[in-house]
């Protein structure tokens, strides 16, 4: 006979990352009760992660839903960092309203970033367009070679350590359980979710069961092939440094804002945090579930940074580290109501998990005590993929 962990709440979430956490943390704020199951809550793909709130800076072509998305949750960061440090005793989960500057250095990058540039317009999205002189009069330890950039002063950053810290706590508070285990495999009642059965064997049943275990949700074995979340780990590899100078303080601020480049095609990002960690990545890998911190990696990122702030490489590097996105199909959030009946999704934020973790939170939570998407998060249902249009979605 097969333990059971009782009492059997009304919402199980598998997977404690920022986004399970939201969607707990939430769904407890509106009367369900919730059992979280993961061995380490808020240390996901958050620990790993830069945290910058980028919607517009980061628009790509037919992205505009995911656009929306992106726009609604930065709009509710404020509120939402407010709210979770008061719910979690006093937190800060150093939400900064900096802004972001792209920038691009050669002929076709400018060319790539002015086209982005008349994107956003079009679209009616707060940006201005800068000379290289601008950009360096914003931040002077930039290189000379700065062709110019977009500044969007609407796109900030957060910390997303201690978001998920501040998340674990906030759930506590709020009566969340949070069983410090792994799911090993999803549990059918018939044909309906019915909760998870943990490595030691305990089975966690409830009424509902959120799938949001990142790169792993498409991984949990006991669905049916067909109605297994189409998720994949893309690797990302980030490095954090310290903005001071072996001599002591650096006579000014070495970068002020997020900054983003695109250098020689490649994307790349740092991150300023007023502590005076810089996070600088992101490396984007197709290659499984490895997190192997690499020398080619380290290289590349230090390499093309240093030609955007050539000063990047007399900082002390203090810290490596690899994490998995979760990507999807279309690299958009699989959300909502999935195939199988009492299983749902929350779940394939890619490049945008800390971004999306207040709208995650707050659509989820609706969805679950009300049967209903709010209409930014309904183009994300699973549904989208053919392979997951099965007769009835039932919640
Ligand atoms: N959001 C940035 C990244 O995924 O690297």
């Amino acid at each position: 006979m097969v333990p059971s962990a009782a009492p059997r709440p009304d919402v199980l979430v598998v997977g404690g990352g920022i986004i399970g956490l939201a969607v707990a943390w939430r769904s407890a704020q509106r009367g369900l009760t919730v059992t979280v199951l993961d061995p380490d809550p808020g240390h996901g793909a958050n620990h790993v992660a830069a945290g910058m709130l980028a919607p517009v800076t980061e628009l790509q072509y037919g992205e505009e839903p995911l656009l929306r998305l992106g726009i609604a949750s930065n709009e509710r960061y404020a509120d939402f960092a407010t709210e979770l440090t008061e719910a979690s005793g006093g937190l800060d989960i150093g939400y900064r309203r900096c802004g972001t500057l792209a920038v691009a250095l050669d002929a076709d990058d400018r060319a790539e970033l002015r086209e982005v540039h008349e994107f956003q317009q079009r679209l009616g999205l707060e940006t201005q367009w800068l000379t290289g002189r601008e950009c360096r009069r914003l931040e002077p330890m930039l290189a000379p070679d700065v062709r110019g950039g977009t500044l969007v002063a609407g796109d900030h950053q957060v910390d997303p350590r201690r978001l998920g810290l501040a998340l674990v706590e906030a759930c506590r508070r709020a009566g969340v359980t949070l069983h410090r285990s792994r799911a090993a495999e999803l549990l059918l009642d018939g044909d309906r979710a019915g909760g998870a059965r943990v490595e030691d064997g305990t089975v966690v049943r409830a009424e509902r069961t959120v799938l949001a275990a990142g790169s792993w949700s498409g991984e949990l074995p006991g669905l049916p092939p067909e109605a297994q979340l189409p998720t994949r780990p893309v690797k990302g590899q980030v490095l954090r440094l310290r903005m001071e100078s072996l001599q002591g303080p650096l006579p000014m601020p070495f970068l002020s804002r997020n900054l983003r480049a695109v250098v020689k095609g490649v994307h790349l990002y740092l991150v300023p945090r007023e502590n005076g960690e810089l996070v600088l990545g992101a490396t984007m890998e197709e290659q499984g579930f490895d997190t192997t911190v690499t020398a080619g990696g380290v290289y590349e990122l230090l390499r093309d940074a240093r030609e955007l702030l050539p000063g990047v490489t007399e900082l002390p590097l203090v810290e490596t580290s690899a994490g998995l996105r979760p990507g999807t199909p279309d690299n958009a959030p699989l959300l909502g109501p999935t195939a199988v009946p009492g299983l749902v999704a929350a779940t394939g934020h890619h490049r945008n998990g800390v971004l999306l973790t207040p709208v995650t939170g707050d659509a989820l939570a609706a969805y679950l005590t009300t049967g209903e998407l709010p209409p930014e998060a309904a183009p994300f249902t699973p549904a989208r993929f053919p392979q997951h249009r099965l007769p009835e979605f039932a919640r």
